[in-house]
């Protein structure tokens, strides 16, 4: 183990590795990019930097770079997401790690800092936390950096803007924009983990409750898919009209959210937005509304209103708050507003995420390899490597695409 390790409880490793091993077994595309990229040795001896969910997929990610000899640093994310027993499996591996479950605010940063007091040459980020923080906190280091790559749409909107300032030394692929990624992971993975997360820490069941979504980008039409699926009236909010407009062709009812707030059962966010539920919501809410969020940051509902509004609060199930309001209505939030499927569960399914880090680690690889060829700032995914990734999960599968003739090239090639 590496020493400087910080981490809960090095003897939770064997619990941890089981974790890793069932990932590895069902992540066939990145064990193929794996074997016919990764290991080239493009890797090797760079200093790797992963700030990610510590979990078990993520782990299996950090892992395999290690195992391509990148030297690894990892951080945890977001403070409810890591699990410590697969933090002790990936320090006993060999891997240095900063994280523990539930830490305070302060160690939380400390453990974000001493990860990019390693001087990394690569950065895998997820919400921009590694590269915003070298940028404001480190100018120092910057020179080491040959490039990062950016897991989820709210760290490519941060960079976005990093991008418009102009302080983006070195170039960031934006692993999340990957057709590969965010057709997958956004929409299907966070559907289909937080309906099943929130089924989990409630029991309760979902046919024939009013589920609102609020949001109808990506993490928002798979929510409002697996809520119908499972038999919701499902009600979508969301303030772009075409995508409004989308989510009523798809079936799903569409109202403005504070007349969904006075009926709905169930209250998902997938937005990256501020206070989306908020006190005009709690407001209107029934008595025993169930809030939860699916988005990267915890400020999607209010919570900081409710637990300084409310007349009392308890834990009446594991990973559920009741604020008890005002005037005696209950209103319920679980893992106090965190990511519900990640700080509630076990985040996405194996498959999906093998979908995602196969794109991650593509990025990295991509970046050891060409360095010197890729402009600095926010850079797409090149289309190669998306197709890289689709085409390996298809053989995967035994399935062959289409292929063009010929004369089908052609025609479709020619303007007469
Ligand atoms: P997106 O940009 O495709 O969609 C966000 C949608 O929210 C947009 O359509 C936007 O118009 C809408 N919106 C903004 N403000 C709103 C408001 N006040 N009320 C209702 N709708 C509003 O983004 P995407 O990819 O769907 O991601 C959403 C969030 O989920 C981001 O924070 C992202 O980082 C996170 N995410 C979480 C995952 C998880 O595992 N839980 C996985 C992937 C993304």
């Amino acid at each position: 183990m590496i020493k400087d390790s910080v981490i809960k409880d090095p003897s939770l490793a064997s619990k941890g590795r089981l974790k890793i091993d069932w990932a590895a077994q069902h992540s066939p595309v990145l064990n193929t990019i794996f074997k016919n990229q990764l290991a080239d040795g493009a890797l090797s001896g760079k200093k790797v930097a992963m700030c990610i969910h510590l979990e078990a997929k993520t782990a299996y990610l950090a892992q395999l770079m290690n195992e391509a000899g990148a030297e690894v640093t990892v951080a945890g994310s977001n403070p409810l997401s890591t699990q410590d027993d697969v933090c002790a499996a990936l320090a006993e591996q060999g891997v240095r790690v900063f994280a523990t479950h539930d830490p305070s605010d302060e160690e939380f940063e400390q453990y974000l800092e001493q990860t990019i007091e390693t001087a990394p040459e690569i950065m895998v980020d997820d919400g921009a936390e590694l590269v915003g923080r070298m940028i404001e906190k480190r100018p120092d280091l910057l020179d080491n950096v040959i490039g990062a790559s950016e897991e989820t749409t709210t760290g490519i909107l941060k960079l976005k803007a990093m991008d418009a300032e102009d302080v983006l030394p070195f170039p960031v692929l934006a692993a999340n924009d990957a057709l590969c990624k965010h057709m997958f992971d956004n929409r299907y993975g966070t559907g289909h983990s937080s309906l099943s997360s929130l089924m989990y820490n409630t029991n309760l069941f979902i046919s024939g409750k009013t589920v609102v979504v609020m949001g109808f980008g990506w993490v928002g039409r798979g929510l409002a898919k697996y809520a119908k699926g499972m038999g919701a009236r499902t009600i979508v909010c969301e303030p772009d009209p075409v995508k409004l407009l989308e989510a009523y062709a798809e079936g799903y009812e569409i109202q403005n959210s504070l007349d969904a707030a006075e009926i709905g059962d169930i209250f998902v966010t997938g937005t990256g937005n501020l206070k989306v539920l908020n006190s005009e919501h709690f407001e209107r809410m029934k008595t025993g509304a169930i809030l939860a969020n699916a988005g990267h940051y915890d400020h999607e509902i209010d919570v900081a209103w409710l637990e300084e509004n409310a007349k009392a609060e308890r834990e009446v199930r594991n990973n559920i708050t009741e604020f008890e309001m005002p005037d005696g209505r209950n209103i319920h939030v679980i893992v106090k507003g965190r990511l519900v499927n990640l700080a509630g569960g076990d985040g996405h399914p194996v498959e999906i995420m093998d979908l995602t880090f196969a794109v991650q680690a593509l990025a990295a690889h991509h970046l050891a390899k060409n360095s010197k060829d890729i402009p600095s700032g926010l850079q797409p995914i090149p289309a190669e490597l998306d197709q890289l990734v689709a085409s390996t999960k298809l053989d995967t599968l035994g399935v062959v695409p289409e292929t063009r003739t010929e004369e089908q090239e052609a025609y479709q090639t020619s303007w007469r």
